[in-house]
């Protein structure tokens, strides 16, 4: 448990514990979270460096934890900012329903992996990361329509190549809120679509934010190639 403070003040944690993955000494990053008052300022950030170098010093180099893949904000700070992958998506890993206000959608998670050592986290962390040009651009799986509901392609035509892209809508709360309706068709999509796409081979290797006539989009980068390390 790694605590951020504001004078006397605890303004966000993170905590975890050591686990065993496919017999493999792995981090389990169970909780993270900064006041709101504090968020967007990097704080979030300083916590998991804190929590990389701590972990590395134990001689562990892999964090994993979960999140819901609905959360644009949570999908660019964990791609991003932290440089995780993802190759494994869990139906209700918490169960249909909980107390939380997370888990109004249901408790559907990506399962992560943060490759402390790896060439692509030193990039991500030293700033010095590029995001390539993908030349063949695939049609979304998923794409945020002009009202804001989930459009999918047929998944012969959006796996056909070596990327594929599932767009998100950028916040997921305010639409629930609006409309839930939509908010839930957008988990049955998106389910739908991280779950053939990784039975196809890929895996999710970034995120990245576009603005489309006004509209803020949040966009999953799949891609097939390996990351280079083996994930399970
Ligand atoms: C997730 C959380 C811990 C992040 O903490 P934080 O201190 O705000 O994180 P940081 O400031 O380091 O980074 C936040 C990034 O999200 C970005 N962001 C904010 N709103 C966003 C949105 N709608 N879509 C995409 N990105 C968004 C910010 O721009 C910032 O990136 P930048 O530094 O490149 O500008 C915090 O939002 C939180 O406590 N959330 C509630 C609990 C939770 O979801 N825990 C995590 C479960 S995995």
């Amino acid at each position: 448990m790694i605590g951020a403070r504001d004078g006397q003040t605890l303004i966000g944690f993170v905590y975890g514990f050591v686990g065993l993955e496919h017999g493999r000494t792995i981090h389990h990053s169970h909780m993270l979270a900064v006041r709101p008052a504090y968020r967007n300022c990097d704080v979030g950030y300083k916590l998991k460096l804190a929590q990389r170098e701590r972990v590395l010093a134990q001689g562990i180099t892999r964090i994993t934890w979960t999140f819901d893949p609905l959360q644009s904000p949570n999908a660019y700070f964990n791609f991003c900012k932290l440089g995780v992958v993802s190759d494994t998506y869990k139906i209700n890993f918490y169960g249909p329903e909980t107390s939380s206000v997370l888990h109004r959608l249901g408790t559907d998670r990506l399962w992560v992996t943060w490759l402390l050592d790896s060439d692509r986290v030193q990039q991500r962390l030293e700033g010095k990361y590029v995001r390539h040009e993908i030349d063949s651009q695939a049609p979304p799986l998923v794409a945020v329509d002009a009202e804001g509901w989930p459009r999918e392609l047929a998944l012969k035509t959006a796996l056909a190549g070596a990327y594929a892209f599932i767009e998100i809508p950028s916040d997921i709360n305010s639409m629930q809120q609006q409309n839930a309706e939509q908010a839930v068709r957008w988990r049955e999509v998106t389910r739908h679509g991280f779950t053939e796409a990784f039975a196809a081979g890929f895996h999710v290797s970034d995120f990245f934010r576009q603005s489309r006539s006004g509209q803020s989009v949040g966009v999953y980068l799949l891609s097939r190639a390996q990351t280079g390390e083996d994930l399970r």
